[in-house]
């Protein structure tokens, strides 16, 4: 159900009676009260920062990730959330996103407990540096097992909950900027290749989804100094700067500068965006 009743934005604003005072419903629309939603990757970094920013607005989350149990870092974050009240939460739980069975299984134990589910970010992603005449099948199957097949079991797990409480839903493919563009200087080439399935993968399950009212975008960050990157980054300083001086705003990204975006495409500010890729990259892609 939508989280605001009646009319809406000029519509409602003309059915306001005068005389009344009317209460803005800009940022009900963007709230995610008795949501539930899932994270992939959502024990640190962007996927974490995004888990934070949907139980702020409101939802029920999941942290979906692998180490067996959580760090004092998700525990202070969760802990944080749950003095928030009002039905927030932030829970773990351990899964290898490429282990199908195992995904579909968690998941569907988190619908059969919650009686929904709305939102599903798949955040859970690797980075592997290696040349492309070079690069070793194994290694290239890995990153493809994560950034592909994790992403599609992800998504299958959430979509297969939303179909079965018949609510619609939003799933959120977490993709990069590396799957339009190829980042200059960087021995990627299993990596961009797995970003870009990520983007055809979400118009492909948006157009078979979109009769259950399930939306599928996805979401493309540039770069932003998290543990993936600070693996490069940390080795070599100077490659903060060329980062930086590679977008027009001059600076690498913050993990909290997606929370606005992954909220907007949760909610119910968005109903009508599917299929669609959001790039959020400081403007890199446009130079
Ligand atoms: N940081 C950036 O600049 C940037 C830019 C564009 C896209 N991205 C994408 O954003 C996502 C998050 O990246 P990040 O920077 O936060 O990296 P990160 O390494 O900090 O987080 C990735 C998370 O994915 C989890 N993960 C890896 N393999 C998994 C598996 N098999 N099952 C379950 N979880 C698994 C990791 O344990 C980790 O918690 C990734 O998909 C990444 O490709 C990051």
């Amino acid at each position: 159900m939508s989280q605001v009743q009646g009319p809406i934005g000029v519509d409602r604003a003309l059915h306001s009676a005068p005389g009344t005072t009317p209460t803005p419903t800009i940022f009900k629309e963007f709230s995610l009260p008795d949501r539930v939603a899932i994270v992939s990757g959502g024990h640190r970094g962007l996927g974490l920062e995004m888990a934070l920013a949907l139980a702020e607005a409101g939802a029920r989350v999941y942290a979906l990730d692998l180490p067996p149990s959580p760090s004092e870092e998700f525990i202070n974050v969760s802990r944080f959330v749950e003095r928030l009240g009002e039905g927030r939460s932030l829970s773990y739980v351990s899964v290898d996103v490429t282990d199908q069975k195992q995904v579909w299984e968690k998941v569907a134990e988190i619908g059969n407990k919650e009686g929904r589910m709305d939102v599903c970010v798949a955040a859970a992603g690797i980075l592997h540096e290696a040349k492309c005449l070079d690069y070793e099948a194994e290694d290239f199957q890995r990153v493809m097992s994560v950034n592909v097949n994790g992403v599609l079991y992800t998504a299958q797990a959430a979509g297969r909950q939303m179909v079965k409480f018949g609510n619609g839903g939003s799933i959120i493919l977490i993709a990069s900027m590396s799957g339009s563009i190829t980042n200059r200087d960087h021995t990627w080439v299993a990596y961009n290749t797995s970003k870009s399935a990520v983007l055809q993968m979400a118009r492909s399950l948006a157009c078979e989804l979109g009769s259950k009212q399930i939306r599928v975008n996805s979401l493309s960050p540039g770069h932003i100094y998290t543990k993936m990157t600070a693996a490069f980054i940390d080795k070599q300083p100077e490659l903060a700067d060329k980062w930086a001086s590679s977008n027009p705003l001059g600076r690498l990204g913050r993990p909290d500068e997606l929370r606005g975006v992954v909220t907007w495409l949760a909610s119910d500010a968005s109903t009508f965006c599917t299929g669609s890729d959001i790039i959020v990259s400081g403007g890199h892609h446009s130079w």
